[in-house]
């Protein structure tokens, strides 16, 4: 028998190569490739082939679209962030840390979909049928339309949707299933390229939407090739912090939607419970008393703005190279509002460590956050308070002066329902009409003029 040929892929770009290369020519990562044992070279395409229909090239002009048929989870968490509902015969994938609820937050959305008349087909590839059950029992869903399937095998998966014909297939998870065609074992990337390349045919050819769940690695990426990434159409993250209750779920691509909606749940005894008015849940994480280096922001997470706190801790360093720690925010973003309140402030952090946090466990990648950021920095450095009812929305320019942000409106709007009193906004920006009322708002046009209107002293 001949020997099996093995390749070189790497785990974050999928680079081929016929040799162990220390670091990857194409993506630049160190150790990430890894080797794998290619399958008989017709193999693969033959699965593919399979699939391959009589398709001709088309001219635009003919091309007719037929209606896009969203299917409604009725989880208003889950199909805001979708886009309004699920594709039919569209590949998402669902992402997200083990544990963190990607199994719960699936079986609730079948339960779902089942009620509105569809056939699911749930392969389990990590727990049994009782396990299934009795998560089914806690969530209280039962369904006659819900088939549940314990199996690692793709083709056996295969000949059990065409048998069933399924509305919808949920893999639950990717990283668990194998398929013959290949040689490696489950969980690498060729068998995760392979698989999902099958499901994708599957999923085309027959109409069906399919929800691929997929474990994400130590530093975040989904674990499998990015390749992964470009091959489904939708792409959501189920992340939070293991150790609270809420989770948030993202879309990072979405073919037939928006990418910026964030939908909130909370992790309960019974499942996963949406969280419509996340401002109560952040604000209430917040310390009651007023504190140096805590500043509240105005971030603007989709269609809905999301009020959250920014705590900062600046202290005399112990060490040769003053520390610099962000939790939610980009590091980098951080050493440039440094510099700004160096240079155009007067505050000196050469000899200080500074930690900054954003509570409630959110990413902040806005640029509007930056004064909030600076302002919590520069307060706790000159042990001030910033006035707990203010809201603070502006982007730092490197001069110290001040940008407008997008959506003015809709963010203090928010603040004044969530009954902040005053806000502090770039000065370029246009006050919305019938605001000023219960929110007193002051526009700032340098860095300087928002430290002086916004704090009292501690
Ligand atoms: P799970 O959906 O199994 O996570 P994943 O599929 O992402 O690995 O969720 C696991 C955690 O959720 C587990 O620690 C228990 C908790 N959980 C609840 O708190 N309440 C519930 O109703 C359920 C079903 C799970
Ligand atoms: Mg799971």
């Amino acid at each position: 028998m001949a020997k099996a040929k093995s390749k070189w892929i790497c785990k974050e770009c999928g680079y081929e190569t016929a040799g162990y290369l220390g670091k990857c020519p194409e993506c630049g990562n160190w150790g990430s490739l890894v080797e794998e044992v290619q399958p008989d070279a017709k193999a693969p395409n033959a699965a593919a082939n399979e699939f391959i229909n009589t398709e001709k090239p088309e001219l635009l002009k003919d091309i007719h679209i037929g209606e896009e048929v969203r299917v409604k989870t009725n989880i208003s968490e889950i199909d805001r962030v979708l886009g309004g509902g699920f594709v039919q015969g569209s590949l998402v994938l669902l992402a997200g840390d083990p544990g963190i609820g990607k199994s719960t937050i699936t079986l609730q959305t079948c339960g779902q979909i089942c009620r509105t008349g569809k056939k699911v087909l749930y392969v389990s590839a990590e727990e049994s049928s009782n396990q299934l059950k009795l998560r089914a029992e806690r969530l209280n869903i039962n369904s006659d339309n819900l088939y549940i399937y314990p199996q690692t095998n793709m083709e056996n998966i295969k000949a059990q949707i065409e048998e069933i014909s399924p509305d919808f297939v949920i893999i639950d998870s990717i990283q668990a299933i194998y398929s013959n065609i290949v040689q490696s074992t489950a969980g690498s990337v060729t068998q995760i390229r392979e698989c999902t390349n099958l499901l994708m045919h599957i999923a085309k050819n027959k109409n069906i939407t399919t929800i691929v769940i997929g474990h994400v690695t130590k530093d975040g990426n989904i674990a499998g090739p990015k390749v992964l990434e470009h091959m489904v159409d939708t792409v959501i993250y189920f992340e939070g912090d293991k150790y609270k209750s809420y989770r948030m779920l993202r879309a990072m691509k979405n073919r037939f939607g928006n990418t910026s909606e964030v939908g909130i749940f909370e992790m309960q005894t019974d499942g996963l419970h949406e969280i419509t008015n996340p401002n109560e849940l952040f604000l209430n994480e917040r310390s009651r008393v007023a504190a140096p280096g805590s500043a509240i922001i105005v971030t603007n997470e989709g269609s809905r703005p999301l009020m959250v706190e920014i705590q900062a801790l600046v202290g005399t360093t112990s060490y040769s190279a003053p520390r610099r720690v962000t939790n939610g925010v980009d590091l980098s973003r951080l050493h440039q509002i440094l510099a700004v309140l160096e240079k155009r402030v007067g505050l000196d952090f050469s000899k200080q460590d500074v930690y900054v946090n954003v509570m409630g466990g959110i990413e902040v990648d806005e640029p509007s956050a930056d004064l909030g950021i600076a302002l919590a920095v520069a307060t706790c450095a000159r042990d001030v308070v910033v006035d707990p009812q203010t809201v603070i929305i502006g982007e730092i320019g490197l001069s110290g002066e001040i940008h407008p942000v997008n959506n003015i409106e809709k963010r203090l709007k928010e603040a004044e329902v969530a009954g902040f009193k005053k806000a502090i906004i770039p000065d370029s920006n246009i006050i919305p009409k019938g605001l000023e009322k219960n929110l007193s708002i002051v526009k700032v046009k340098r860095l300087t003029d928002a430290i002086i209107s916004c704090v009292s002293a501690g």
